[in-house]
C-alpha cells in the first residue's frame, strides 16, 4: 500500500472560531480527512502573540479541540494535538528564526495589518516572528499539504522558502509543503457580513459580520438579513456586488454546487430569499456540530485523554525530523544518544 500524504494545519484558541474559519479550513479538512495522513493543531504558542487571560486560553484551547471533533475530525484516524504539548515546536523554530532573514518577516501583510495601528512599544516580538512558529509546525511532520484558507498563503510561501534555504545550506531535510487553498470550490475567503471589503475575522470590531459556529439559530438568521448587499433587489449572477457574491460564495461552500448550478438557482430572485436560503444552509450545517460540541465539552477528561494521545504521537515524528535537524547544524546530542 502506497502511503497516504501528509496534511498538517491548525487555527488559533483565540476569539470564538466563525464561518470563515469552517469554510476556508475546517470543513475541508474533515471532507478530505480520508485522503491523507493528518495533523491537526490547536496553535496555542501563536495565541500568546498578543496578550491573553490564562483562564481564557486554557478553556478556548479545549473549546478549540472539541470544535474540530464536532466538526467531523476523527481523533482514531486524525492526529489531534495541541501545539504547546510537543516542545519541538517551539525549538524547531528557534532554530529555524535563525535562518529567517528579517527582510522575509518584514513583508509579511498579515504582520503589516495587525500592527498598523499599534504602538512599536506594544507589538510583541512573537507577532513579528509568529511565520517561523508556523513553519516549524508544519516542517516538523515531512507535511505535504497545508489546508488552510486563503489569507495563509503568504505564510506557507515563506515557510516554503525557509525550507529550500535549510535544505540549500545544511542538506536535505526538509519536504516542501504546498498549499492547498479553496480545492472543493469556495469558501476560501469568506468576507464580513457587514463589510464585504474586509474578510470575516475574530477580531472584527462588530459582532453583525460574523457568524460564530456556536451562534444559535435566530441570531444566524437576524445576521443574513442584516448582511450588506447593495441598492438593487434582485441577484445579477453575471455581475453580483462584493456582498451578494460572498452570499453565494458561502452557499456555494456548504452544497458543494457547481457554478451552473448555482446560477439556476439564485439568477433574478430577491435578495431576502437569497439571504433565508443561504442562512437555511448554514443553520443545518452548524446544527449537528453545536449538538455534538455539546456533548463533547460535558467530558473535559476524555479530551484531554485524546489531546494527550495525539501529543504522544505527534512527538514521535517530530523528535526525529527535529534529531536530525539538530545533527546537520552541529549541535552536539546530550550525552549518548546521538552519532556525534
Ligand atoms: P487562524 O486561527 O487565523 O485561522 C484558522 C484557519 O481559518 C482560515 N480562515 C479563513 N478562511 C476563509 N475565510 C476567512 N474569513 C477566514 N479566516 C480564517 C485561515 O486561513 C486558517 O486556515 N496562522 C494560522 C494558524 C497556524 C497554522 C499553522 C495553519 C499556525 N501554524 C500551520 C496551518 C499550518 C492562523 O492564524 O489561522
Amino acid at each position: 500500500m502506497t502511503e497516504r500524504p501528509t496534511v498538517f494545519s491548525g487555527m488559533q484558541p483565540s476569539g470564538d472560531l466563525h464561518l470563515g474559519n469552517l469554510l476556508g479550513a475546517l470543513r475541508p479538512w474533515v471532507l478530505e480527512q480520508h485522503l491523507f495522513h493528518n495533523y491537526f493543531c490547536v496553535v496555542d504558542l501563536h495565541a500568546l502573540t498578543v496578550p491573553q487571560d490564562p483562564l481564557a486560553l486554557a478553556a478556548k484551547t479545549r473549546e478549540l479541540a472539541a470544535l474540530y471533533i464536532a466538526s467531523g475530525i476523527d481523533p482514531d484516524s486524525s492526529t489531534l494535538l495541541v501545539q504547546s504539548h510537543v516542545s519541538e515546536h517551539s525549538e524547531l523554530a528557534w532554530i529555524l528564526g535563525c535562518f529567517t532573514p528579517m527582510g522575509w518577516l518584514e513583508r509579511m501583510t498579515q504582520y503589516k495589518d495587525k500592527t498598523r495601528h499599534s504602538a512599536q512599544e506594544r507589538i510583541s516580538s512573537g507577532l513579528f516572528t509568529y511565520p517561523v512558529l508556523m513553519a516549524a509546525d508544519i516542517l516538523l511532520y515531512r507535511t505535504n499539504f497545508v489546508t488552510v484558507g486563503e489569507d495563509q498563503r503568504q505564510h506557507l510561501e515563506l515557510t516554503r522558502n525557509l525550507a529550500t534555504r535549510f535544505n540549500h545550506l545544511m542538506g536535505d531535510v526538509f519536504v516542501i509543503p504546498e498549499p492547498r487553498i479553496g480545492q472543493l470550490g469556495g469558501g476560501a475567503r469568506v468576507m464580513s457580513l457587514e463589510d464585504p471589503a474586509s474578510k470575516m475575522s475574530k477580531s472584527d470590531d462588530s459582532d453583525w459580520g460574523v457568524i460564530a459556529l456556536l451562534d444559535p439559530p435566530d441570531r444566524i438568521r437576524a445576521k443574513f438579513r442584516r448582511a450588506k448587499t447593495d441598492s438593487g433587489s434582485s441577484v445579477d449572477m453575471e455581475a453580483p456586488s462584493p456582498g451578494v457574491a460572498n452570499l453565494l460564495d458561502i452557499y456555494r461552500a456548504l452544497t458543494g454546487c457547481s457554478q451552473d448550478a448555482l446560477t439556476s438557482e439564485f439568477q433574478g430572485i430577491g435578495y431576502g430569499q437569497l439571504k433565508d436560503k443561504v442562512a437555511d444552509q448554514v443553520i443545518a450545517a452548524l446544527e449537528p456540530i453545536q449538538r455534538r460540541y455539546r456533548d463533547l465539552t460535558a467530558d473535559p477528561v476524555g479530551l484531554d485523554a485524546i489531546l494527550a494521545r495525539g501529543a504522544e504521537a505527534a512527538r514521535g515524528v517530530a523528535s526525529a525530523t527535529l534529531r536530525e535537524v539538530r545533527s546537520r547544524i552541529g549541535l552536539l546530542p546530550p550525552s549518548g544518544s546521538g552519532p556525534l
